[in-house]
């Protein structure tokens, strides 16, 4: 079967994509899914995660910042169940090709009206590939969310003027990710059983629910 594909994109840089894409991966290869995560930053966040860890990685990393990716992703995934895009904060032709590769489009935003905005580009993107390929699912997930604090209404307001819904699983701001990151780890081996990890485990939930 070919796998199911998953891309963080939002050309708004630090909102989160390398975070929530590594944490995905990890919790869909905890689930003994077959995972392959492609780096298609040319920065390469993902690949510096898995290049600074002492222990094998949970799942392999490739760089693919190209604009061919949809083209060279079915022969390249095709021996996994899951491959997770994490997306560059620039280079738009990298952004379409994922988003033509995805079954699964998540936009990383962080709880301000500022990023909610600054997430037009990518909209734009997904509803001109929509022409092409009307069942792609895209979804907003909110990351560094603030614990214990009602979504302001400011976030709401501007969220609701996208034709794209926001999941119901939320990623709190946690020191913790910047800390598993630091080590080349996820929360999963650092603190499996920490909110920040039950949070993921919700989020991959929900998505794996998104899948057609
Ligand atoms: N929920 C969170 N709580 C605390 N820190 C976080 C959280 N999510 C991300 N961060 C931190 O924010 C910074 C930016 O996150 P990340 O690199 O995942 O964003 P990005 O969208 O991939 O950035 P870029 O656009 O540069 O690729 C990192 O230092 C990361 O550790
Ligand atoms: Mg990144």
């Amino acid at each position: 079967m070919a796998p199911v594909v998953f891309a963080f994109l939002n050309q708004k840089g630090g909102v989160g994509k390398t975070t929530l894409a590594l944490h995905v991966a990890h919790a869909l290869a905890r689930q003994r899914q077959r995972v392959l995560l492609v780096d298609a930053d040319p920065q390469g966040s993902a690949l510096d995660w898995a290049d600074s860890r002492t222990l094998g990685a949970p799942f392999p990393v490739v760089g693919l910042p190209k604009a061919s990716l949809h083209k060279e992703l079915p022969q390249l995934g095709r021996d996994y169940h899951a491959i997770i895009i994490d997306g560059s904060p620039r280079v738009y032709d990298v952004a379409r090709s994922a988003i033509l590769a995805s079954h699964v489009v998540l936009i990383p935003v962080q709880p301000s009206p500022y990023d909610v905005w600054a997430s037009d580009h990518i909209v734009d993107l997904i509803d001109e590939a929509r022409i092409y390929k009307p069942d792609l699912k895209a979804a907003f997930v909110i990351n560094r969310r603030i614990m214990n604090t009602a979504l302001g209404r400011d976030v709401k307001s501007a969220l609701a003027d996208y034709p794209i819904p926001v999941l119901k699983s939320a990623v709190s701001q946690r020191i913790l990710f910047a800390e598993s990151a630091a080590n080349g780890q996820t929360v999963f081996e650092i603190a499996p059983k920490h909110p920040a990890a039950q949070e993921i485990q919700s989020l991959v939930k929900e998505i794996q629910g998104l899948i057609p």
